[in-house]
């Protein structure tokens, strides 16, 4: 089995369609998408309309999607993100908000190896910054391997007789071996809005026969996505960070 896995689109197209186009060299058997559709970016339609129509596709909903579809208060994101939600909320469609709506909570539990969740799997919104979190997220986690976004960036967390370990992935491509006796907390990074000062899209592919998953950082449009995000009236400085990967 292939696994995609990826996060926090944040309405970014441009970074999107660079993904689909990735995945269309490659035999992809699962989609596994890990919260936050929309937010930030100019096109929270288009990526919602996108992705459902990957099949099979495991989701959950991420903070963002929530605030949009009014399960979680605006006030508790920064000006900007909240100016972002808002011109969200007034420009998607009635079919799309009904679907973010029904996104799943996490954590999710895909098989009897792979649980999902967008922040932690004890806390849907909580970041897991740390080995501290991490060793939280651990003891709530019955599977080897969870998945989990929300923070944008790529990293891996291995737990092996109660030792917690964390590693930032840096670079354009990194692999890791899955072992019997580690379990994993991944974070594939974002697609929309990487924060790790590296402005491609970032995914990985879990492959269950290689006993590997792979991590990928992406080119795509930087530039249309902003001009975009510019056009809209977003907040400018949601077109900046995606220009420096912040
Ligand atoms: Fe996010």
């Amino acid at each position: 089995m292939r696994y995609l896995i990826f996060a926090d689109i944040h309405g970014n197209l441009e970074a999107f369609l660079s993904l689909l186009k990735f995945t269309q060299k490659r035999k992809i058997d699962h989609y596994v998408f890990l919260g936050d559709m929309v937010g930030y970016g100019a096109n929270p339609n288009e990526i919602i309309q996108k992705t459902r129509a990957l099949k099979p596709i495991s989701t959950i909903r991420g903070n963002h999607d929530k605030a949009v579809c009014g399960l979680d208060s605006v006030q508790t994101f920064n000006p900007i993100a909240a100016s972002a939600i808002y011109w969200t909320k007034s420009n998607i469609l009635k079919k799309n908000l009904d679907y973010l709506l029904r996104l799943k909570k996490g954590p999710q539990i895909i098989n009897e190896q792979i649980a999902i969740c967008h922040g932690a799997p004890f806390d849907e919104d909580h970041y897991i910054f740390g080995e501290f979190d991490a060793s939280e997220a651990f003891s709530h986690i019955q599977t080897p391997i969870c998945f989990f976004g929300h923070t944008h960036f790529p990293f891996v967390y291995t737990e092996k007789d109660g030792v917690v370990e964390g590693t930032f992935l840096m670079g354009k491509t990194n692999e890791i071996k899955i072992e019997k006796d580690v379990r994993y907390l991944i974070n594939p990074g974002s697609i929309g809005q990487p924060r790790d000062r590296n402005p491609l899209a970032a995914c990985a592919i879990y492959d269950t026969k290689a006993g590997k998953i792979k991590f990928f950082r992406l080119e795509y449009n930087i530039k249309e996505a902003m001009r975009k995000i510019l056009r809209e009236k977003l907040p400018p400085a949601l077109a900046e960070r995606l220009s420096m990967g912040i």
